[in-house]
């Protein structure tokens, strides 16, 4: 069966409630003959996962919903962290785990990671875990190996079942944020390197439904080259989800 194509909007540090809530409304107008051809998920700051989740309700749009990151408790003496329960809650259906800024300025590890992974399946959403290589491991030659590690660590203990319902996102650290991306064969490498790791792990009907997306500098301009890889399925856009026509456009060029 052909998976099913993904588009999601990280908007990481940007938009308040109120703004959130503008540019879903924005987006859906543009997407709406998408839909059933890809799917089209947008992840706004916990502060925003409220009024997202409410136009998404109460306007009856198709558009997923996922929280940027969470904590792998489900309540405690935890300041400042927000647990799984609560994005179900705010009826979200997938959390951004391991994004490399996280890693980088937050303190995640593979460990970390992988309790989140848990706790996301465990309360019934999906996890869309990040990894990626910096640009010192890319000119080592040693992005694979490396990629393949992160893979193994984040999903070390789950099921099966679940295993086939991962998304995970290949975000070189170097190509985020920066215009520059890697060509898309090899992003088409590396995406076949993870399903094949997934194989590795959980047998091959696992790797032939795990869906990989491309992230880093994704634009309408450059969307389609990725989308044609025959394991790329999708993408995770970082700057360009914050502009409902760019955003769109990429969601089309993944049909
Ligand atoms: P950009 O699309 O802004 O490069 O960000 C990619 C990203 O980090 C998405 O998670």
């Amino acid at each position: 069966m052909a998976r099913w194509p993904m588009v999601a909007g990280n908007w990481k540090m940007h938009k308040t409630a109120g703004e959130g809530a503008i540019l879903t409304q924005n987006i859906d107008p543009l997407v709406s003959t998408i839909w059933e051809d890809v799917e089209i998920v947008v992840c706004p700051p916990f502060t925003a996962l409220k009024s997202v989740s409410t136009v998404i309700e109460l306007d009856k749009l198709k558009m997923g919903l996922g929280a940027q990151d969470v904590y792998w408790e489900d309540e405690g003496p935890f300041t400042g962290a927000i647990s799984p329960r609560m994005l179900v809650d705010l009826r979200c259906d997938y959390v951004i785990v391991g994004h490399s800024e996280r890693r980088e300025f937050f303190g995640e590890t593979d460990e970390t990671v992988n309790k989140k992974v848990h706790a996301v399946f465990g309360a019934g959403m999906v996890p869309i875990v990040c990894v990626g290589e910096t640009l010192a491991t890319r000119e080592a030659g040693e992005t694979e190996p490396f990629v393949r590690g992160q893979v193994r660590a984040a999903v070390d203990g789950v099921s099966v079942e679940d295993a086939g319902r991962l998304v995970i996102a290949y975000e070189p650290i170097w190509a985020i944020g920066t215009g520059r991306t890697p060509t898309p064969e090899s992003a088409n490498d590396v995406a076949r390197s993870i399903r094949a790791t997934i194989g590795a792990v959980f047998g091959q009907p696992a790797a032939v439904a795990v869906r990989v997306l491309y992230g880093g500098s994704v634009k309408p301009e450059n969307a389609t080259m990725f989308f044609g890889e025959p394991d790329i399925d999708g993408a995770l856009v970082g700057g360009a989800s914050l502009d409902a026509d760019s955003f769109a456009r990429i969601s089309e060029a993944a049909r």
